[in-house]
């Protein structure tokens, strides 16, 4: 009998539902092939959604009965969120924040490969030299702290939203990674990206990854690297990565770095993850309102995104033939850019969607 697996489709804003539609078109060829079933329930959850429940006057981002159906199922695709129609952050907070935190989705993982060497914005890399995954953690950090203002709008304004890290926060991501380290079997060397000569709370960090690793991944080399360094050598010689983890504020930076020399964000797809549980899949890029229902997003990213989903439901032969496709259409040049315009966001999808058939 085939296992069905339910998945929360949220396209949410500006081109979300469009690389959705072309990331389910895909899902949908590779269940028939390798005798998948999936049960799609579609959620209008983003910007507009919450301008029609009210807005300001009390709209709605995900409301707990969503989210309590979203709990039960199997994994989550999300698009896109944020517009410039709703304040700063209330979106992304109430919906991608809520689900990270809400389903406890501790490790953002971040593959950063590069497909084919005309992608890649450094001079004389390769594939070869861009093979990498970030391991962010996704719970904790600024992030989750609450902002604090003291004599707001005064000359003697004080702003404050701690870097707050617990030991049990810090200790499963670090192990996720080391685990990851083992389980790719390249450089058996996992780096540790952090900014403890300044922000001494991260000796937390520096302790539990000294400790842990000492303790369980002997066959695990450690590195390590300052954030601001770390930024300074993935541009200069990205050949020395092969895992990395990190806090959640440096991993979002770091990522974007990585998402640039593997092509763009056109390709760069990531996991929050829950190991054994609901997890939600996502391209990193925004949702480039100005591009919103023009059938020019290009849906790369999202589609890898799925391909991402897959494996984590340990269908690693149908994620794997995402990949392998998307790698062979970019270096055949019959996608011919990662930017947004140049091919239409269904003819994208569709050439993928036929190369897998
Ligand atoms: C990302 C995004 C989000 C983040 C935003 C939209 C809150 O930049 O997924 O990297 O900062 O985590
Ligand atoms: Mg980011």
């Amino acid at each position: 009998m085939t296992t069905v697996h339910t998945i929360a489709v949220i396209g949410g804003d500006g081109i979300g539902p469009e690389v959705m539609t072309e990331a389910v078109k895909v899902l949908d060829v590779v269940a028939e092939k390798h005798d998948l079933r999936f049960e799609k329930v579609v959620y209008p959850f983003g910007t507009d959604h919450w301008l029609a429940t009210g807005g300001e006057q009390g709209g709605e981002t995900l409301p707990d009965s969503a989210f309590d159906e979203i709990r039960a199922m199997d994994a989550v695709l999300l698009g896109a969120i944020g517009d410039p129609r709703a304040p700063v952050g209330l979106v992304e907070h109430g919906v991608i924040m809520r689900l990270r935190v809400g389903l406890d989705l501790f490790v953002n993982l971040r593959p950063v490969k590069l497909y084919d060497e005309r992608l890649c914005p450094l001079k004389g890399k390769t594939p070869a030299d861009v093979d990498m995954v970030i391991v962010r953690e996704n719970t904790e950090d600024a992030y989750t702290a609450s902002p604090e203002f003291s004599a707001k709008g005064t000359p003697d304004e004080v702003a404050m939203q701690p870097m707050r890290y617990t030991r049990k926060g810090t200790e499963r991501v670090i192990r996720y990674a080391f685990d990851l380290a083992r389980k790719r079997n390249r450089s058996n060397k996992l780096l540790m990206i952090d900014k403890a000569n300044a922000v001494r709370a991260q000796d937390l960090w520096t302790r539990t990854f000294e400790e842990v690793g000492t303790a369980d991944y002997a066959d695990i080399e450690r590195d390590h690297a300052y954030i601001d360094a770390a930024c300074m050598w993935m541009v200069k010689n990205p050949e020395w990565f092969d895992v990395a983890v990190t806090t959640n504020l440096f991993g979002d930076i770091i990522t974007d770095v990585g998402a640039m020399i593997q092509g763009g964000l056109g390709v760069a797809a990531s996991g929050n993850i829950h190991p054994g549980q609901v997890s939600l899949f996502e391209p990193i890029h925004g949702s480039a309102p100005k591009y919103r229902g023009q059938n020019k997003a290009n849906p790369v990213a999202s589609i890898m995104a799925t391909s991402m989903l897959l494996d984590h439901l340990g269908h690693a032969e149908a994620s794997a033939s995402i990949e392998a496709v998307v790698a062979r259409l970019l270096q055949d040049n019959t996608i011919r850019s990662l930017s947004a315009g140049v091919q239409g966001t269904a003819e994208i999808g569709d050439i993928v969607a036929e190369a897998l058939a």
